[in-house]
């Protein structure tokens, strides 16, 4: 099966919602793979898969490993690889240099960076020379040490403009799709009618043209998820469950049982 592309997810514009989740994981990747239209290994996996307090910390190579993971468990949906923070602001020549790297050893099909007008012209570098990119605005968890939290956007109108600017840029630079994160949803639905490209909620709005989820939040993986979040299973509960049958079974040595041994 060839992979959904880049384009075919700009086509999507104004259509049937396009379907997204996270992951940084081959076995998940598989399951997620039949039912996404794009797959992101988002930075989200410093603090999911590593215990990191914020995305800050997470550098290239722990990206580039997590991708490969990720291609390699999946056939259909676009990989999306998240830049992770110092690798892309400094100039549209160094983000091309790191997300080139990134596109040859994971061979994914797209990358993800965060910032709106003032990343415009990185992203015209990079997608006019092979690149696609995903642009991301709103609440940018890279800038948290900057915003001082992490904030939900767009609760002042004034603020408004300055989003709606930042969204028009990164889709005149050629941003194949934006991410909405963390806004008012009349914010998010206002910004999706005002350009030409994408936009992928995540505490945005249903009127975005499609939605993304953290995987492990909408599993119940996180023991304390944002409110944006709809818990859809309970993993960490079958987890400790399986974790707790697992350890009585020891110590009363009923595993391993008849069928688990080599006679
Ligand atoms: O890193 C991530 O998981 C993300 C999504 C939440 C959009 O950037
Ligand atoms: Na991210």
């Amino acid at each position: 099966v060839r992979r959904i592309t880049a384009p075919q997810i700009t086509r999507r514009k104004g259509g049937d919602p396009i379907v997204s989740l996270t992951s940084y994981h081959a076995h998940t990747a598989a399951i997620v793979d039949k039912y996404a239209d794009f797959i992101l290994v988002g930075d989200s996996l410093g603090m999911v898969m590593h215990g990191m307090e914020s995305t800050v910390g997470v550098s290239l190579e722990l990206m580039i490993m997590h991708g490969k993971a990720v291609v390699r468990g999946t056939s259909r949906a676009l990989v999306v690889v998240d830049m992770p923070f110092g690798t892309y602001e400094e100039s549209p020549s160094v983000a091309f240099r790191n997300a080139a790297r990134v596109m040859k050893e994971t061979q994914c099909g797209a990358v993800k960076l965060e910032g709106g007008a003032r990343m415009a012209e990185t992203i015209r570098f990079l997608s006019e020379r092979g690149i696609p990119v995903m642009a991301h605005i709103g609440l940018t968890p890279q800038s948290v040490n900057v915003m001082g939290g992490f904030k939900t956007q767009g609760r002042d109108e004034d603020s408004w403009t300055s989003h709606e600017e930042d969204a028009r840029a990164v889709a005149e630079a050629g941003a194949f799709a934006l991410v909405l994160e963390g806004m008012v949803e009349p914010l998010a639905a206002r910004i999706t009618k005002q350009i030409a490209i994408p936009t992928i909620g995540i505490g945005a709005s249903a009127e975005c043209d499609g939605q993304i989820l953290v995987l492990e939040d909408m599993l119940g993986l996180n023991p304390t998820p944002p409110k944006f979040v709809k818990v859809y299973g309970n993993l960490g509960g079958q987890i400790e469950a399986a974790v707790k049958a697992y350890s009585e079974e020891v110590k009363d040595r009923s595993f391993p049982g008849e069928s688990e041994v080599y006679r």
